[in-house]
């Protein structure tokens, strides 16, 4: 069987010897020693000031919106994973939904600025599949309006742009250490932000709001993470320029592979100057129908590739009632399919996957 993905797992005793010293420390959470190690890493590997590890990536996403001050629209992108619209939801603002390009697959700057009015207190945006939104253009529009953009930059880990880390846009930037994403600490997030205030504000945040044994800031939940998670992250970075390093070659190689079929598929364009870390491999097939045809030609051989994202975030029950025209996210949606890419897949593998793929394609 070849699941869409499959997280790593550093060498046994790696991890054992960091438990083993959480054994002698006694101590498993509350901004433990290893947390603290892996912040300091992850700030020098991803090139940021201020990171906050937090439980996952979408509690980070909730702890930012805490800090917007007051309640209104928040401009977002509905070619997502459904967390980034969940949490607009959960902590009691309006999605306005802004339509993707076609080609990056990111929200749209142009179309975004049309949707800004006085109700207008955030824009919420994925670097999808690590592809970077326009950070110049949506910077601008921050500038202009006076509103924060947020970078849900859940799958951007490593990802530059002219050879700066892509966390440095924007108000914020989350990250997603799920135990899918190419780093993981099994469960986990961060949050990179900018300056020292809203660093503060967010360590607070994260824990209950705690400043002091029995004086409390604000409003705060339990988004702390523990020493066991962080030592998986202590061990996985010791690992991510492997990691990077085949990703990269998987990615090429269904380049190689899918090249001629190219005129009945599409790739996501990864501009230039984009450092890219090939967390995904997207296919846009020519219709639905197709798609569904490979999806079921694919598990058949015991593939399984993910309609990823589908559907479209305003498409949803609880979303539908919501402002957005988005027809490019729905039919890029109805027809996107994402390929399997992990840090070991074997050429056979991709060989197999890419086989039956043309084979399917060529009856079109
Ligand atoms: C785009 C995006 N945003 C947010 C999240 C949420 O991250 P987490 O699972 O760490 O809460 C994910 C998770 O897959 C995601 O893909």
């Amino acid at each position: 069987m070849i699941q869409v993905t499959k997280p790593f797992l550093p060498p046994i005793e790696e991890y054992e010897s960091y438990i083993r010293q959480i054994w002698s420390r006694n101590w498993l959470t509350n901004n433990g020693p290893l947390l603290i190690q892996l912040e300091q890493q992850l700030k020098e590997f991803l090139n940021v000031k201020y990171l906050s590890m937090m439980t996952n990536g979408t509690i980070t996403l909730q702890a930012i919106l805490k800090t917007l001050g007051r309640k209104g629209d928040i401009i977002t992108t509905p070619f997502s994973y459904i967390a980034t619209t969940s949490v607009i939801l959960w902590e009691g603002f309006t999605p306005v939904y802004v339509d993707i390009d076609p080609d990056t697959f990111n929200a749209d700057p142009d179309k975004g600025e049309q949707l800004i009015n006085d109700n207008t207190v955030a824009i919420l945006i994925t670097h999808c599949f690590g592809v970077p939104c326009d950070v110049e253009k949506w910077n601008a529009i921050s500038k202009k309006y006076n509103i924060p953009v947020i970078y849900d930059a859940a799958h951007a880990f490593g990802v530059k742009l002219n050879g700066e880390s892509i966390l440095i846009h924007g108000y914020a930037s989350s990250l997603s250490f799920h135990a899918t994403k190419l780093f993981h600490t099994i469960e986990g997030g961060a949050l990179v932000t900018h300056t020292a205030e809203l660093n503060h504000e967010i360590n607070l945040r994260r824990n209950f709001g705690h400043d002091g044994p029995d004086r409390f800031s604000s409003v705060g939940i339990n988004g702390k993470n523990s020493e066991m998670h962080a030592a998986m992250g202590l061990v996985n970075l010791n690992h991510i320029k492997s990691i990077l390093e085949s990703r990269k070659m998987q990615y090429e190689g269904y380049l190689t592979l899918l090249n001629q079929a190219k005129s009945k598929i599409q790739f996501q364009k990864i501009p230039t100057g984009v450092t890219y870390n090939y967390s995904y491999f997207p296919i846009l097939l020519s219709s639905e129908e197709a798609l569904l045809k490979l999806f079921n030609d694919l598990v058949k051989h015991d593939i399984f590739p993910r309609r990823y994202f589908y559907p479209s975030l305003n498409s949803l029950s609880f979303t539908s009632e919501f402002h957005g025209d988005t027809p490019i996210s729905k039919d890029i949606s109805s027809r996107v399919l994402c390929l399997p890419l992990f840090h070991d897949m074997t050429n056979s593998e991709q060989e197999l996957i890419s086989g039956i793929i043309l084979k399917a394609l060529s009856t079109e």
